[in-house]
């Protein structure tokens, strides 16, 4: 797609997860307005199967391209691994998923050429990021870890829990053959939020790469946007439009969206999706 003077973004995810590649866009490409499509009533993908997801994702993109989305972000680690290639051949316009952009930022953060990916169930079982990986020429170890959704949407994201359980993940994840590995690849939307308790567990040579900042990257080079823009820059700063759907209830996501995203979610409309 050439360069849209002022796009409309469309960014999909299972729910309110991707509002941190949406918070990830906002600061790196504020001149784009952006439709935000969470599919709260049918959460999580994370346990569901490739056929599944894929079918739940290509009419959530569908109905996006309906409200105008002229590009489509899809925020949800489990919808790319699983459903990247329907997606694209359901949608008329240019698709962009968190897999390729996370493995390529983790490939350049690795000088051992070791990653550890952590993930949900489905998303490891699909092997998309060890694909991505090793095409690189990075060796993955991949590991599920299917209680840190539910904790983060409970918000107990420093709550002693979460770090009980995050550490015996990642003692299973760093373990013989992947004892080398100084990347640690946050594999779903909802590990950023995780950030500053992992930055405690695991050791200081390990660097903690997320792919929202570089979905971000990916989408500004697919819009031609000049790399030397400043996004914070203020001065340049416009303010985007931001509307959100949601399959559940409006409210809930309005409360959940909010942390999230960093800042209040305003206009969720209930989205209604046709079987
Ligand atoms: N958005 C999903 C992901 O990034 C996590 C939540 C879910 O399982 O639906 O994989």
């Amino acid at each position: 797609m050439s360069s849209i003077r002022r796009p409309t973004i469309g960014v999909f995810d299972s729910g309110v997860g991707g509002l941190t590649v949406l918070r990830a866009l906002l600061n790196r490409i504020p001149d784009a307005d952006y439709l935000y499509f969470g599919d709260t009533a049918r959460l999580p993908y994370g346990s569901k199967s490739a056929a599944t997801v894929a079918h739940y994702a290509v009419g959530a993109v569908s109905y996006l391209q309906d409200q105008g989305a002229e590009l489509l972000v899809i925020a949800c680690n489990t919808a790319t691994a699983l459903a990247l290639d329907e997606i694209k051949a359901g949608s008329h316009v240019e698709v962009i998923g968190v897999v390729e952009p996370g493995a390529d930022a983790a490939a350049h953060a690795s000088t051992k050429r070791s990653v550890v990916v952590i993930g949900t169930e489905a998303t490891v079982a699909s092997h998309a990021y060890r694909r991505a990986l090793e095409a690189k020429g990075v060796a993955v170890r991949e590991k599920a870890c299917p209680l840190l959704v539910p904790l983060v949407e409970e918000g107990w994201t420093e709550h002693p829990v979460t770090e009980q359980v995050a550490r015996i993940y990642l003692s299973e994840a760093f373990s013989e053959d992947s004892r080398d590995a100084d990347v640690l690849l946050l594999g779903c939307t909802h590990y950023p939020l995780l950030k500053p308790l992992l930055r405690r567990i695991v050791p200081d040579h390990i660097s903690i790469v997320d792919s929202a900042e570089s979905t971000a990257q990916a989408v500004a080079r697919q819009l031609q946007i000049d790399p030397l823009h400043t996004p914070n820059d203020p001065e340049r700063r416009s303010v985007p439009r931001l509307k959100f759907y949601a399959t559940d209830s409006a409210e809930k996501f309005r409360k959940m969206g909010t942390r999230f995203l960093g800042h209040p979610v305003e206009d969720v409309v209930h989205a209604d999706l046709k079987e």
